[in-house]
Parts: structure tokens; sequence; C-alpha cells
């Protein structure tokens, strides 16, 4: 949704989808105006140049595969066990998440991007090109055509993309690494109550996290 309003913002079109039906979706379609529509997950998939999947990781398997055939897909999602249910050959690091996304979307090109930042920062610290405070964000993928393709999308959006390798390497941004979420956050007060933390959340700006320290912090991850 937050990635929507990002893309209309930079005058891209947008069909958005859920598993509830369009017709759940008409506000936010309407408060996006001309340049967002609402679809099926099948039909949204057909329509999209590039794919935005952003669900929670429990429900992968029911991206529409054959839809999104011979597209490029960005996967935003991270696992949470608690949250998504234990998934298999993910708590031993066998796999990372994307690599299972992009078995199910096999004839699909899976960029893993925007999953390690929170979505509050993701619309507050997005910046034009060459704006001096602004970030950088990991995406990882087999395809090089296809993250240069997500590389074009972070830049309109209002990031700058760090290559961190394959979807193999992308454990180096998935939960609990150096990456994630936390640098682009200001250090949160202590002793807040939590409606103080939930303002905090809102209100506070993001920290910029350039190119070089993206780098050094997505070569600290280890396993
Ligand atoms: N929230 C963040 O700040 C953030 C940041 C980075 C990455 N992520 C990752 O992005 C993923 C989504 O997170 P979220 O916070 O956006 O979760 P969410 O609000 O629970 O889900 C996002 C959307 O997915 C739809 N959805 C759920 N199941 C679906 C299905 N089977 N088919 C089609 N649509 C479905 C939901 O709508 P319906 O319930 O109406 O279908 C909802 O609009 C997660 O893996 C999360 O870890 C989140």
């Amino acid at each position: 949704m937050l990635l929507a309003r990002l893309a209309v913002a930079a005058g891209l079109d947008v069909v958005l989808s859920n598993s509830r039906g369009p017709e759940t979706l008409a506000d936010l379609v309407a408060e996006l105006g001309d340049h967002a529509r609402a679809a099926t997950p099948q039909e949204a998939a057909r329509a999209g140049d590039l794919v935005v999947a952003t669900i929670p990781l429990k429900a992968y398997e029911q991206l529409p595969a054959a839809a999104l055939a011979d597209k490029t897909v960005i996967d935003t999602m991270n696992y949470y066990p608690d949250r998504d249910g234990a998934i298999a050959g993910l708590d031993t690091g066998d796999s990372t998440s994307s690599e299972l996304v992009q078995r199910h979307l096999a004839d699909s090109r899976v960029v893993k991007a925007f999953n390690n930042i929170d979505f509050r920062r993701l619309s507050t610290s997005a910046r034009p090109s060459g704006a001096p405070d602004r970030s950088a964000l990991p995406l990882a993928g087999d395809d090089p055509a296809a993250k240069v393709e997500a590389a074009r999308l972070l830049d309109a959006l209002g990031y700058d993309a760090v290559d961190i390798g394959t979807l193999t390497d992308s454990w180096r941004s998935q939960p609990g690494t150096p990456v994630y979420v936390q640098p682009y956050m200001a250090e949160r007060p202590e002793g807040l109550s939590r409606e103080e933390a939930e303002r905090w959340f809102f209100q506070t700006p993001g920290v910029p996290v350039p190119v070089d320290r993206v780098k050094e912090l997505v070569d600290a991850a280890t396993r």
C-alpha cells in the first residue's frame, strides 16, 4: 500500500490486489487517484510490467504463478515463524525465503527488495535521485536484467540500490541482520509508554543510510 502510494507519486500506474476482492480496495483506490485501480491477484499479476508481492510469507504459494510467468516479481516478504508458522527449510537456513518464492514462481524473475525498511520510513525517507540524504536499499536476485529493472523502480520511488548478490545471498538482508530495519530508524528513547512509542514510531524521521553504509552492513552479516 505504501509502495503503491510512492509509485503513484512517481507517476506510475498501479494495480492493487488482495485476497478479499477488488471492491474492498475501493477507498484506497479513490485516495490514490486516477493512476490506481484494483483487480484480482491474477488480473493484477497479468497487468503489471513489474509486480510487487507484499503478502504474509505463509501465503506465498497463493501467488498466481501462471499469471506471473515471464514477469519480474519484487519480493518484499520476510519470515517470522511466530507470524508465519514454521516453514520447512527456513529455520535450518537451508534456504532463503526468496528462494522458496522463486521456486514457487519458477517462470518468473524474483528480486528481493524493500524487505529491510519499515513501512513508515519507506515513505518518509524516500528522496529524489542525487539528494544528499538519500538512502539505499539492498536488492538480491538471480537474473541480472531483473535486478536492473528493480533498481530502476527503487530509483523512481526514492532510493539508491545496492546489489547484494543472488537469492541465496539474500539472507544478508533478512530479519536479524545488521542492515535490517534498525539502521533506517533513529534510536528510540527508553521508557516510553505504548502510546508514546506508537507516536514516536509514526513521527520520528528516518536516518539516511547511504550506499556505502548499506554495503558495510551487508558485509557485516553473519549466520
Ligand atoms: N509492514 C512493514 O513495515 C514491512 C516492511 C518490510 C517488509 N514487510 C514484509 O512484507 C510482507 C507483508 O507485510 P504487511 O505488513 O504488508 O502484511 P499484511 O498487512 O498482513 O499484508 C499485506 C497485504 O496482503 C494481503 N494478502 C494477505 N494474504 C493474501 C493472499 N493470499 N493473496 C493476496 N493478498 C493477500 C492483505 O490483504 P487481505 O488480508 O485483504 O488479503 C494485505 O493487504 C511480510 O512478509 C512482511 O514481513 C513488511
